[in-house]
């Protein structure tokens, strides 16, 4: 199989020949800076990976891998104006750089851009890659809802977490790597499986995400550290935390999360000191370490070659321990 920083170079080199930027430069400039500022671009290394495990030719991937990544940088415009994000992949985001209403309209752009790109997917397949294409999207658009109101609840259960995350972010690297499966032509039960370990892939990316938000290193991670916390966000984290408080830390975290206006510093110190106390690091961790685990048995499953299990088992791994 063609080497991952292979598949990463192609993909940034497609991305910089679609000569994005023209007139109104309002509208498509923050586009250019979006896509020009990096990223891991791991949706469309899914998809093309996953074509070419039935597939050598998995170019024909291409332009679904595209279409993926640039529906991707749509969410991230929209979904940083809704978390009050200052800083996305260590720049400002378009929102803080130009304003709002550019970030609006721009995502729009993109969301239709995306469209256009998965129309010239050469595959027998269309209707069943648009479909696919379509129910992924109005998923992430549900998880970002639930995201949005669980911010405003006391009470999200664990469950309603894991289904959250399921819908905003695992409904898109499981629908990459179903798309990529289905261009290269993979039998539909390798489909499912694919889409499946995908999903428990997903699940785990954002739970170390959630990690990051709170645990990481602001220059690496490329985002503002204490942004869940800020905004109230139900994460593993804040989850895990309440369920484990006593009376005094349960007195704590909701004092923080009821207060308004506090002071930015102040409250993640506060809450931090929660999580440590109840070691929600830790508890965090082996519930990624669990979906891991899971994600690799149904690999493991499959009938594919071992070349493949071995790819996809790396980059899992890449994908859980990362640290941006
Ligand atoms: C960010 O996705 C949104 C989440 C689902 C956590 P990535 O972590 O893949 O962001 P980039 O594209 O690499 O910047
Ligand atoms: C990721 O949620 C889901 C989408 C962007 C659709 P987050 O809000 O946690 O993503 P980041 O941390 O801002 O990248
Ligand atoms: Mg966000
Ligand atoms: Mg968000
Ligand atoms: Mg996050």
């Amino acid at each position: 199989m063609q080497a991952f920083t292979d598949l990463l170079s192609e993909v940034d080199a497609e991305i910089a020949k679609l000569g994005i930027n023209k007139p109104p430069h309002g509208l498509y400039e923050p586009i250019e800076y979006v896509l020009s500022l990096g990223g891991k671009r791991i949706r469309p290394l899914l998809c093309l990976s996953a074509c070419q495990l039935y597939n050598d030719d998995y170019r024909r991937a291409m332009p679904a891998a595209l279409a993926i990544e640039m529906f991707h940088n749509f969410t991230l415009l929209h979904d940083d104006i809704m978390d009050n994000a200052p800083v996305r992949r260590n720049k400002p985001t378009v929102h803080v750089r130009w304003d709002a209403n550019t970030a609006i309209l721009s995502g729009d752009a993109m969301m239709i851009k995306a469209y256009q790109l998965l129309s010239q997917a050469d595959t027998g397949n269309f209707a069943m890659l648009l479909d696919t294409f379509s129910r992924t999207a109005i998923e992430v658009c549900e998880g970002q809802q639930y995201d949005i109101e669980y911010s405003r609840r006391d009470d999200v259960t664990l469950d309603e977490y894991m289904e959250m995350i399921r819908l905003k972010t695992s409904a898109l690297i499981s629908g990459a790597m179903r798309m990529g499966a289905i261009i290269g032509g993979a039998p539909s039960a390798d489909i499912e499986s694919l889409s499946e370990f995908a999903e428990n892939i997903g699940l785990a990316f954002q739970l170390q995400d959630d990690l990051l938000d709170t645990y990481g290193d602001e220059a690496t991670f490329g985002k503002a550290i204490g942004g869940d916390i800020m905004e109230n966000k139900k994460t593993c984290l804040l989850i895990s935390a309440m369920q484990n408080a006593n009376a005094q830390q349960k007195k704590e975290l909701n004092y923080w999360i009821s207060v308004q206006n506090p002071a930015r510093d102040a409250k993640i110190a506060a809450v931090r000191s929660v999580y440590d106390a109840l070691s929600v690091r830790e508890l965090t961790q082996s519930r990624i370490d669990e979906l891991f685990d899971k994600a690799i048995s149904v690999l493991n499953r499959m009938d594919i070659s071992i070349e493949g299990k071995i790819f996809f088992g790396n980059f899992a791994k890449t994908l859980v321990k990362r640290s941006r």
